[in-house]
Order: C-alpha cells, then structure tokens, then sequence
C-alpha cells in the first residue's frame, strides 16, 4: 500500500513547506496522551506517518509519504542537532531532543523526540523511526536560548561547514561546562 504513495506527484501543500512557508509565530498543541510517529529509510524520507502527525502537521498522508522528514524544517532549528541527530543514529544509537516544527501554514509545535534505527533480521539498519511527546515546557524555554545561539553562530559564519562545527563546538561547550553528556543534558532539562 505505502510504496505506491512515494511516486505521487508533490501536493500544493508539501511543494509549499519544501520552498519554506514563513512562521507564523503561532504555536500548535497536540494532547499529552497522544504520540507523533513516522518512519523514515535510511535517507529519511518518510514511509509512514500516524494519524497524529498529519494532524498536528495538517497535511494528509500523500503529501507527507515519500517527503524528506526536513520538509518539516522549522528555520529555528540548529543545524548542530540535526547533525548529531545523524551521527547517534549511523551509529546505530538512539538519540533525544526538543524539535520545533512547522506545520502545514507555518505554525509551529514543539515535541521532545526519540529518534531510533530500526534493525533488520541481520542487524544491519533498514530505517529510522521517530516517536514524539508533548514537550515539558519549562524544557523548552531552556533549549530556546540556546537553540538560538547555535542558529546564531551558524548563519554568521559565511561558509556552512564552519558554521556548523562552531555551532558544535559551542554546544559540546555547553555540555562539558556542565559536566554532563548530550543525554544528560536533555534529560536534565525537564527537571
Ligand atoms: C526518523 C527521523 C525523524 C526526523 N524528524 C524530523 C523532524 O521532525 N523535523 C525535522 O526538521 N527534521 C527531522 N529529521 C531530520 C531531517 O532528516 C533533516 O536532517 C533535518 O530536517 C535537517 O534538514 P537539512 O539537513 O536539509 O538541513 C528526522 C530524521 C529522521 C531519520
């Protein structure tokens, strides 16, 4: 069923989000109880969304099966998270992590994810999958700060490749001043 959507052709909303729909500043709130969940392949294109993502994101699951999961990019998000975010899972680890994201019209909702490899019968990774809850919010008013000082360090940096190591280096920074590691740190924030 799901492979014959990742030929469809772009829906009107999906081209609009992948050519970056502003913010509108408008925060969107999804139920405690409920859990945001896609799947990705190994390049993260997304292969199965629930039916909260689609709420929340207001899109309809042709336009978000066969999307790359960075269509739902929000310009907020450090290029630094997404980066460790690749490197805990080709390393076959799971990672945490407080993500803004746009939705359909360019509001915008938090979530605190857990992002795994899913493993073949051999071991190897065939996919990722992302299960995503609400956000305590006092943990979000912590990482805001410093999300924005990591987009800050990155779009001051003309080339991007420094950008981003800056903007690495400053959050490890971060982590060994505290003392803690990246999961620590997550942790600690909801506290
Ligand atoms: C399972 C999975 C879930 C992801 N979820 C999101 C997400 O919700 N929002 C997001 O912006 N990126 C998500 N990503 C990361 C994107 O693939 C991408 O790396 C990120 O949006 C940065 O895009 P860029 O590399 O084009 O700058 C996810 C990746 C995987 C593997």
């Amino acid at each position: 069923m799901l492979p014959s959507f990742r030929s469809a052709p772009l829906g009107p909303i999906k081209q609009k989000l992948l050519s970056r729909v502003a913010p509108t500043g408008v925060e969107r709130r999804f139920p405690e109880r409920d859990i945001i969940v896609s799947k990705t392949d190994l390049k993260g294109t997304i292969t199965y969304a629930n039916r909260v993502f689609l709420d929340v994101a207001g899109l309809t699951e042709r336009e978000v099966i066969g999307a790359p999961h960075s269509f739902l990019r929000h310009p907020d998000m450090p290029r630094a998270v997404f980066a460790l975010l690749w490197e805990r899972l080709a390393a076959g680890k799971e990672i945490f992590a407080y993500v803004v994201n746009l939705a359909a019209n360019g509001d915008h909702y938090w979530v605190h994810a857990h992002v795994t490899p899913t493993f073949g019968a051999s071991g190897e990774i065939v996919g990722f999958h992302s299960n995503r809850r609400v956000p305590h919010p006092a943990a979000v008013e912590k990482i805001k700060p410093i999300y924005r000082k990591l987009r800050e360090i990155e779009d001051n940096n003309a080339n991007r490749a420094n950008g981003l190591a800056q903007s690495r280096a400053h959050l490890n920074a971060i982590l060994a001043q505290a003392g803690v590691t990246y999961d620590q740190f997550v942790f600690s924030l909801a506290s």
